[in-house]
């Protein structure tokens, strides 16, 4: 299997890592707007450095992966779209709503296998909450993402990375979605003070309220204004039980007392590669994010995003016809295709 990469920055350094590290897989090549930072990446992991998607496309990949920040994302995923090319694309798969809405129709269309890097979703203590959870309605739950500044450029840049809550709190958004339900509603509040960073206009801490059409309420915080990684995760209380999930584990109390679970965050990682690579090859069907649930996520991500900006709740839209709505009819198609 051979596979394209678009965008050569630290994310894609790790898939290719950890793709060249399965069997029968091999990098075609990888196209950057940095061609110095392409050609670092075959050096090191081998392909081709293609000038642009175009002429990656045209060397025939099985599948392509779209690494590129929140702010480029959009024409890569049309050219690999058109030309029928299953695509892996990184979180979050957009700055704004109306490219993925866009690129969401454009998918459904083809028919195209997608897979969205939503990694903690294959954490096994992940499974394990829901299992837990299965006969437990969920009464709250409470994520936070309090962390520092990443060190790429354009993070710290609203148009360019969409803020902390979409761009780093999307994959504890992601678990709520999955493990409480659909949010009906959020109202946020931002701090309008940008951590002391070049050109930052970001709020530095995000506080949102969630509540659920289940009937469950949330928060999510999200902060930036650390040196060090303090705290990634969710704690979600259900009648008689707690559980406290992080990327390295899961602790569960309830009335047989306490026991942690530990996680493997890097097992997850090859996970999800290894889960998209085996549905393009047709030998498995475990992709748990295409791209059409990374936009559900997208939403929520946005709409916390755009509450603290306009100081406004924002309603969610949360039945089936929530699934594809603005972008279907630019694309030409029924809201049921
Ligand atoms: N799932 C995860 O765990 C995870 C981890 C890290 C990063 N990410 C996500 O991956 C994305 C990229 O992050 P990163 O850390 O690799 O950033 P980065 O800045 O290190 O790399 C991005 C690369 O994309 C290139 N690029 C920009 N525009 C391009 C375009 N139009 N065409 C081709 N290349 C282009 C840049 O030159 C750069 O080399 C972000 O959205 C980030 O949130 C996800």
């Amino acid at each position: 299997m051979r596979v394209g990469l678009v965008g050569a920055g630290g994310v894609a350094q790790r898939h290719a890592r950890v793709l060249t590290g399965f069997e029968d897989v091999h990098l075609l090549g990888v196209t950057d707007v940095a061609p110095g930072a392409a050609r670092a990446l075959a050096d090191t992991y081998g392909g081709r450095v293609f000038p642009g998607v175009a002429e990656l496309l045209a060397a025939g990949p099985d599948a392509v992966y779209v690494c590129v920040p929140p702010f480029a994302h959009g024409p890569a995923e049309e050219a690999v779209i058109a030309a029928g090319v299953p695509m892996f694309v990184e979180k979050p798969v957009a700055v704004d709503l109306d490219t993925a809405e866009r690129i969401a129709a454009l998918v459904q269309r083809a028919g195209l296998r997608t897979g969205v890097g939503h990694h903690w979703r294959y954490l096994h203590v992940v499974q394990e909450a829901r299992r837990l959870l299965a006969d437990r309605p969920v009464r709250m739950v409470n994520g936070a993402w309090l962390d520092k500044v990443p060190p790429v450029t354009w993070w710290a840049r609203r148009d360019r990375s969409g803020g902390p809550v979409v761009e780093q709190a999307a994959h504890v958004l992601d678990l709520i979605r999955l493990l409480v339900g659909e949010v009906a509603e959020v109202t946020a509040y931002g701090d309008g003070a940008p951590p002391p960073v070049d050109g930052a206009d970001i709020d530095s801490v995000t506080a949102a309220t969630l509540r659920f059409a289940s009937g469950a309420v949330g928060t999510l915080a999200a902060a930036c204004v650390l040196t060090w990684k303090h705290r990634a995760g969710l704690e979600i209380l259900a009648d008689g039980l707690a559980l406290s999930l992080a990327e390295d584990g899961l602790t569960v109390r309830d009335a047989d007392g306490e026991r942690h679970l530990p996680a493997d965050p890097d097992a997850a990682r090859v996970a999800v590669d290894g889960a998209f690579v085996d549905a393009v090859r047709g030998v498995g069907d475990d992709v748990r994010v295409p791209y059409a649930e990374a936009l559900r996520t997208q939403r929520l991500a946005l709409a916390v995003a755009e509450s603290a900006r306009t100081g406004r709740p924002v309603a969610l839209p949360t039945g089936p016809a929530a699934r594809l709505t603005a972008a279907v009819a630019d694309v030409g198609m029924t809201t049921d295709a």
